[in-house]
């Protein structure tokens, strides 16, 4: 039964058009019954410890065992589109101390395979650059919480559990006009569409650089750092999942590595 609606209208006064009754129900029983639908998922999930979510999650993406050290350090460098620069600073007030700074860095373009290396861009406007022309030495960190994995695994940052990396190094500078600095342009423009406008602007003078790697140090899961050689660390893939996590083989050593957030190891380690 539909009623057209008479409205009260003062001169002049223009009045939206009004839904007919029998729409306006429709309209109050979807919204009824889109809200129970919602609650309902919504409690399902909370209920199964997010796995609903998680079924939706496309896990191809999931980071290495804990064991695979050198993977990991790939794929944390690889995921990554910025990292933590230490360097030492040579601000007058703290000459020597620790300095940090956030790069954007790539390893490749975005989507591209995995070089492990990581390329960035400075200027000598700012004071990690005007550090490193004076001790090119630098420490970068990397966390799986970059993206918030582990906060949202509810793991804090600082747990052994969720994995960092701290590659130190030296940054060395790359001629433009060299295949490489071709290469690593490319990477950081398409993971930073931002810095073609830096190296656009007058005067910031932004050049190319490359991290050197001279040790990479893993802390992953309980007992300390793990250190990858470079061979290690270049021959690992982190674009082909470890057999660990994709053959059904029945290897009973690798069908015990716990889960990367296994709640029946102790809690109470620090790093
Ligand atoms: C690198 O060289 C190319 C070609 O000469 C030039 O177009 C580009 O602006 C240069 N890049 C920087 C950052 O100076
Ligand atoms: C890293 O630096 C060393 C010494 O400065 C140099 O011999 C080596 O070729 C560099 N490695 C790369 C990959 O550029
Ligand atoms: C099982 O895995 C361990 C460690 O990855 C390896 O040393 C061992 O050879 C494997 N055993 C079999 C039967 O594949």
């Amino acid at each position: 039964m539909t009623i057209p609606s008479v409205t009260y209208k003062q001169f002049g006064e223009t009045v939206a058009p009004v839904a007919p009754v029998g729409t306006k129900r429709w309209i109050v029983l979807y919204i009824m019954v889109s809200a129970i639908l919602l609650t309902t998922l919504a409690c399902w999930n909370n209920l199964s410890g997010g796995s609903l979510i998680e079924m939706f999650e496309d896990d191809s993406d999931a980071p290495p065992p804990h064991t695979e050290y050198a993977k990991m350090a790939r794929y944390l460098v690889h995921k990554a589109e910025w990292v933590s620069m230490g360097s030492l600073s040579t601000v007058d007030a703290i000459k020597g101390f620790p300095m940090v700074n956030i790069i954007s860095v790539a390893d490749s373009a975005r989507s591209e395979k995995s070089t492990g290396t990581l390329y960035f861009y400075l200027t000598m406007l700012d004071y990690t650059a005007q550090d490193l022309d004076r001790d090119n030495r630098l420490t970068v960190m990397l966390t799986l919480d970059q993206d918030l994995y582990c906060t949202r695994n509810g793991i804090d940052p600082m747990e052994p559990t969720c994995a960092r990396i701290m590659v130190s190094g030296r940054a060395d500078k790359i001629e433009n006009g060299t295949a490489e600095y071709a290469f690593g342009s490319r990477a950081m423009f398409s993971r930073h569409p931002a810095a073609q406008k830096w190296i656009q602007t007058d005067g910031h003078n932004f050049f190319l650089c490359k991290l050197n790697i001279t040790q990479i140090a893993v802390l992953d899961f309980y007992g300390g750092p793990h250190y990858v050689t470079m061979a290690d660390y270049l021959a690992a893939d982190p674009d082909k999942r470890s057999k660990a996590a994709s053959s059904s083989s029945s290897n009973i050593s690798e069908r015990q590595i716990p889960p990367r957030f296994s709640t029946t190891e102790g809690t109470t380690a620090t790093p």
